[in-house]
């Protein structure tokens, strides 16, 4: 399987001056953590790093220090996560018919995870994992700051990366939703603006996206914990 992994992010909600993706975690830059569990999918064999050239360097040594024997490519990303995803598929080989799309801030995914995405991914066009949501959502007037309703909590899944489609279709939304000038947070909301179906594989609790500084402590509180009980 192909992967691409969006890191060209500058993590301004983590408060960081760099990359977010740049900062320890257990020992390790967080990146590292994400490239490790691609290097243990069993499917992974293709690697996009998408990044910003000042990370080159950083990202290079992260690689060379985790020994990965995969392909790995390194692609300039663009301004937002949507155009760097663009750019990093139109990077991808000709013979590239699906792609995995995996954000470097999810740092937690496991293999395991990958490799059923994968899996998945051969009996359909376009998935995501997601899990249920535990709260509930609340729809609320952006002016009043009034309740406007409550969603029935069974129908809300909370989307995370990976998120996996066929190269073919998802290049067309990007292309085209560019020309429309749509801005989405995520790949399969482009696909659901064509009425393209997107599957939902069962996610993971842990597989949070590193944003803010209490997510690091999560993070590192769940990596303690999953050591522990590798011992
Ligand atoms: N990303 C990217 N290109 C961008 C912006 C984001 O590849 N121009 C990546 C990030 O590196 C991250 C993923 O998309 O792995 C999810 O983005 P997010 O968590 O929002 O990271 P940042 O954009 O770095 O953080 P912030 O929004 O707080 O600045
Ligand atoms: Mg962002």
């Amino acid at each position: 399987m192909y992967l691409l992994i969006p890191a060209a992010g500058s993590g301004r909600r983590m408060g960081s001056s760099r990359n977010k993706l740049l900062l320890p975690l257990m020992g390790k830059p967080l990146l590292a953590w994400t490239l490790l569990a691609a290097k243990n999918s069993r499917h992974v064999h293709w690697i996009g790093i998408v990044g910003q050239p000042q990370d080159w360097q950083d990202f290079k040594e992260i690689v060379a220090d985790l020994g990965l024997t995969k392909s790995v490519r390194f692609i300039q990303g663009g301004t937002t996560r949507q155009e760097s995803v663009y750019q990093g598929l139109r990077e991808l080989p000709a013979v590239a018919e699906r792609v995995l799309i995996h954000d470097g801030a999810r740092c937690l995914a496991t293999p395991d995870l990958l490799d059923r995405c994968t899996e998945a991914l051969e009996d359909c066009i376009g998935l995501i994992a997601a899990i249920p949501v535990k709260d509930t959502i609340k729809v609320v007037n952006s002016t009043s700051h009034l309740i406007e309703s409550t969603p029935d909590r069974r129908n809300l899944w909370a989307a995370q990366t990976p998120q996996g489609f066929v190269v073919e279709q998802l290049l067309q939304c990007h292309t085209e939703g560019l020309r429309r000038g749509w801005e989405v947070t995520d790949d399969a909301a482009l696909f659901e603006q064509f009425n393209l179906p997107v599957k939902i594989v069962a996610g993971e609790e842990t597989n949070l996206k590193v944003t803010t500084p209490v997510d690091l402590a999560i993070a590192e509180l769940i990596l303690r914990k999953r050591m522990r009980d590798e011992e």
